[in-house]
C-alpha cells in the first residue's frame, strides 16, 4: 500500500498545521483540504486542482458553534436545518466574517460552510484550531472522488497525505443553499434532497449555469468523464451507435455486456453512492462512448440527473 494513504489522524493533523495538503473523507466525496486561514496553503489547493481562482471554496468545520467564528449571523432557518441535518450533506452560504480570506470566497460577500459527516474528518476538525478549505479532490472539471484510491490515481503526486475513510456513503456533493428573506435558495443540487428542505419552507432553485456563475459547479460541463456521455433511451441509443464500442450506465436494468447498473432494486440512495465510481470505471475502460439514462426526478434522483446532464455536455460554457 502506498505510504501516502492511511487512517492516521495525528499525521493528517500535523501536516495540516504545517500548511500541507491532505485529502479527507466525507460522506459526500473526498475533499482536498488545507488550512483555510493560511493563504499559501489555500493557493496550493487551487494549484493542485488546476482550479481557477474565481471559484470559491467551502469551509469545513466540526460544529455549528465553530461555524459562528466565520459568519456574521446564522438565520433561524439555517439553525433549524443544521440542527436536523448537520453533520450532513448540506452547505450554507452565509455572510462572511472579516477573518475569512478573500481567496476562500473569491471576494464574494458570503462564505460557504459545512459540517461533514465522517468520523475521521470530524475528529480531525475537532483537533484543529482553524477550518479546512476543501473542494472535491479531483482535477478541476473531472468526476469527484468517492474513495481514497480515486484521489490517489489523480492527485497522488500533489497531496501530502490521503486520509482513508473508506467509500463515501452519499457519493454526491453537498446541496448548497442560501437564505433570502424567508426563502431557501438552492444553488447546487446534492446529497440533501429538495423534498427534505421543503419541510422548512419555500424552496427556489437557482442551479442553472450562467456566463459568470456564482458557483462554478453550475457550469454545464463539470463532473465530466473524458469519454463522451449520452443520455437518452438506452435501447435506441444502442441501435444508433451499433458501429461503436459502447459502455452503459443504467439505473435498474442491464441492457448489454459492458453495463454497470446503479441500483438493481431502484434505490436512489444506492444509485447516488455508486454514480461517480461507476462513471470512472467506464471512463477508464475501453469503450468509445458511455450511454446512460435519466433517473426518476425525485429525491436524490434530481441531483443524479443534474450530474449526468453536466457530465454529458460537450461544450464548456466557461
Ligand atoms: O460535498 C461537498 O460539498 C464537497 C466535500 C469535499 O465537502 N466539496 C465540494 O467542493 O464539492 P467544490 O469546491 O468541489 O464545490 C463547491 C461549490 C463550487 O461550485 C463553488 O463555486 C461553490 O461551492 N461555492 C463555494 N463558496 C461559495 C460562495 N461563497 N458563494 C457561492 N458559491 C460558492
Ligand atoms: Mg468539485
Amino acid at each position: 500500500m502506498n505510504s501516502k494513504i492511511g487512517n492516521n489522524v495525528e499525521l493528517a493533523t500535523q501536516l495540516l498545521i504545517s500548511g500541507g495538503l491532505v485529502a479527507i473523507p466525507t460522506e459526500t466525496v473526498y475533499g482536498l483540504a488545507a488550512n483555510a486561514l493560511n493563504e499559501d496553503a489555500v493557493l496550493s489547493i487551487f494549484k493542485a486542482k488546476k482550479r481557477p481562482l474565481f471559484d470559491p471554496l467551502i469551509l469545513h468545520v466540526p460544529s455549528i458553534k465553530a461555524a459562528l467564528n466565520y459568519c456574521e449571523e446564522l438565520p433561524n432557518k439555517a439553525i433549524e436545518i443544521a440542527n436536523q441535518f448537520s453533520p450532513g450533506p448540506i452547505t450554507f452560504l452565509l455572510p462572511r466574517k472579516n477573518n475569512v480570506p478573500d481567496l476562500i470566497t473569491s471576494g464574494l460577500p458570503k462564505v460557504a460552510i459545512r459540517i461533514p459527516d465522517h468520523p475521521l474528518t470530524l475528529q480531525l476538525l475537532q483537533q484543529l484550531n482553524f477550518p479546512l478549505a476543501a473542494p472535491s479532490a479531483n482535477p478541476f472539471g473531472y468526476i469527484s472522488p468517492t474513495s481514497a484510491m480515486h484521489v490517489h490515481q489523480q492527485l497522488g503526486d500533489v497531496v501530502d497525505y490521503i486520509l482513508d475513510g473508506g467509500d463515501c456513503k452519499v457519493g454526491i456533493e453537498s446541496t448548497i443553499i442560501e437564505f433570502e428573506q424567508n426563502k431557501i435558495i438552492v444553488h447546487r443540487l446534492g446529497g440533501l434532497s429538495i423534498e427534505q428542505l421543503e419541510f422548512f419552507g419555500e424552496v427556489e432553485l437557482r442551479i442553472n449555469q450562467s456566463a459568470n456563475p456564482s458557483a462554478p459547479g453550475k457550469l454545464k460541463s463539470h463532473y465530466a468523464p473524458r469519454k463522451q456521455l449520452i443520455i437518452g433511451d438506452i435501447d435506441e441509443l444502442i441501435k444508433k451507435n451499433s458501429n461503436k464500442k459502447i459502455a452503459i450506465l443504467s439505473f435498474q436494468k442491464s441492457y448489454a455486456e459492458n453495463n454497470l447498473v446503479l441500483s438493481p432494486s431502484g434505490d436512489l440512495t444506492e444509485a447516488s453512492k455508486n454514480l461517480f465510481s461507476f462513471l470512472r470505471k467506464l471512463d477508464d475502460g475501453n469503450a468509445d462512448l458511455i450511454l446512460t439514462e435519466k433517473l426518476p426526478d425525485t429525491f436524490l434522483g434530481k441531483a443524479i440527473n443534474d450530474r449526468l446532464k453536466r457530465a454529458s455536455a460537450i461544450e464548456n460554457e466557461e
